[in-house]
């Protein structure tokens, strides 16, 4: 095994981080986990081990849940201000700012992604984040109701509502935006007054560890945030199911999202989940085609198609359906892949040998089930965890690769003859995360923009996102939504106050 890979070209912050094995951070200390384990992280463009770091379990869990405990009950972070805090949340988000490329080439190391995208679009979304939680800090209100109490007849009443935080709270992110996630989950969990375990993923924990010194040098209480790096059966079940966390927030597979509602039972902790999608992506012949293309193309393969809400489903309305095809094979097989330190690259590797596997066993899944690969099908190198952009035709509704989520750079292209049929067929899935419509008319796009199931549709763009805009998930996609100011909803509860006066 490597030590650090390709040393040579890192920016050299970045190479004194990754050169240092990491700690954990509990109570304001950055400490090696009570069972001296540390696990690597892997440079997925290479196989080669990236960096090493602390592998908390429930003993850490314990730790830094005491930690949060006492910083939410007592000390500083009880006591300031609403501005305070604000002013807190908007200063992180400025210091990631001006670590911009220390962070793209940390992300772009761990997670495989290309460095201008995580320098162009994850960092600064993440710092965008937090400035506008910063802002809803001192804007959690709650309101005046007035009483009409039947049975106290004259009596006067002032009742109120406070929006009060709800405690301890546990955060259990994913590899595929590892900062940006952390963004999601910390800035409405902080601007509310609560206080964080935040776990990230095993897969990719180093950039939630550096925005762990930037949260202390912006000067946030010690104990506020607490990030436990380690393995999901191990830390992040222990976290989950622990008596003294208040809520859960999780982002990731639908199916532990399930065993996290079973582990919240033992205290009934509040649960948020965001979990996986098979979004339909719904291309009308009277589409802008020269638009539509592209965007049908890069909502699939943007982050590799590790995208919860990647336009995984195809239909295309069958006049322009093999000129919309071929445009993204063509486009699938200009894609430039490889690693995401190279410049030139414009995809990079899937995550992990787990992942390769996965979305290499739907492949052969789907070949096996008669769909035909009009771009890509296979893993792309032999080094590294690289697959190539697919586009799968020949494709029918009862297949795995058109009903499951492949999570990776693989779409189902399908036609379709019946526009009123279409909105059946894009809602016939167990998930609900986004859909994509592309038409030119404006009330087609409305009326089905209406009748989809999902929690964010696109029209005539695909993966836009904005800390304003709420997203989340209908049916098995999810509990709750992430950003604009829904997701204060998952952080507070209310109290009502009833005064007689
Ligand atoms: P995962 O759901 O196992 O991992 C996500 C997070 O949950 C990680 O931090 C992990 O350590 C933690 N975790 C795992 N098991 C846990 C448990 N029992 N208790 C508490 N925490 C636990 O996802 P994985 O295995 O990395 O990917 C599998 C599939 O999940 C992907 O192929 C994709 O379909 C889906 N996925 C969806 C994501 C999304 O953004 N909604 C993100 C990542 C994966
Ligand atoms: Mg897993």
């Amino acid at each position: 095994m490597g030590t650090i890979a390709s040393s040579a070209q890192i920016d050299p912050r970045v190479a004194s981080f990754l050169a240092t094995p990491r700690k954990m951070l509990i109570n304001g200390n950055w400490v090696d986990a009570v069972s001296g384990k540390t696990f690597p992280t892997y440079d997925p463009s290479t196989g080669e081990v990236l960096a090493t770091v602390a592998e908390g379990d429930k003993a850490d869990i314990d730790l830094a849940v005491k930690a949060a405990r006492k910083a939410f009950e007592s000390g500083p972070w009880h006591k300031m201000t609403a501005s305070q805090r604000g002013r807190l949340i908007w200063k992180l988000g400025d210091l990631l700012d001006q670590h911009t490329v220390e962070f793209a080439y940390l992300e772009s190391l761990d997670n495989g992604k290309p460095l201008t995208i995580a320098r162009a679009a994850d960092v600064p979304l993440a710092a965008e984040l937090f400035r506008y939680m910063g802002g809803w800090a001192t804007k959690i209100e709650g309101n005046t109701i007035p009483l009409s109490v039947p049975y106290t007849p004259g009596a006067k009443y002032l009742s109120y509502t406070l929006r009060e935080p709800i405690g301890v709270v546990g955060q259990i992110i994913p590899w595929n935006f590892p900062l940006l996630m952390a963004a999601w989950k910390l800035g409405p969990a902080l601007a509310t007054g609560c206080t964080v375990v935040l776990k990230p993923a095993e897969q990719t924990p180093l950039s939630a560890l550096r925005l762990g010194e930037l949260i202390q040098e912006a000067g946030f209480p010690e104990g506020v945030v607490n990030i436990v790096p380690g393995y999901g059966e191990t830390a992040g079940a222990a976290l989950a199911a622990h008596m003294d966390v208040d809520k859960v927030a999780f982002t990731g597979s639908t199916e532990v999202g399930k065993t996290i509602v079973h582990a919240a039972t033992g205290n009934l902790k509040k649960v948020s989940l965001e979990l996986g999608g098979k979004s339909p992506n719904v291309i009308f012949k009277d589409a802008d085609l020269d638009t539509a293309i592209p965007g049908a193309a890069s909502a699939i393969f943007f982050n590799h198609g590790q995208c919860c809400c990647a336009g995984s489903r195809l239909y295309v309305e069958k006049p322009v359906f093999d000129r919309v095809v071929e445009g993204i094979a063509e486009n699938a097989k200009k894609i430039q892949v490889g690693a995401g330190l190279d410049p030139a690259t414009q995809m990079g590797p899937l995550v992990s040998e787990e992942q390769l596997n996965r979305v290499c066993g739907y492949l052969e899944s789907g070949f096996s089930q008669g769909a035909k690969a009009l771009a890509g099908g296979h893993k792309a190198a032999d080094k590294g965890y690289f697959v190539e952009p697919t586009v799968l035709v020949d494709t029918s509704e009862q297949m795995k690769v058109v009903q499951e989520e492949i999570f990776g750079p693989v779409v189902v292209a399908m036609p379709f003859s019946d526009p009123e049929e279409i909105v059946e067929r894009a809602n016939d899935n167990v998930y609900g995360l986004a859909a994509g419509i592309w038409t030119k008319d404006i009330s087609k796009a409305h009326r089905t923009a209406e009748l989809i199931k999902a929690g964010t549709v696109w029209i005539n763009c695909y993966n836009i996102f904005d800390a304003g805009l709420p997203f989340g998930g209908y049916k098995q996609s999810g509990w709750g939504r992430e950003m604009g100011h829904e997701v204060l909803n998952n952080y507070t509860q209310t109290k009502a106050v009833c005064a007689r006066i």
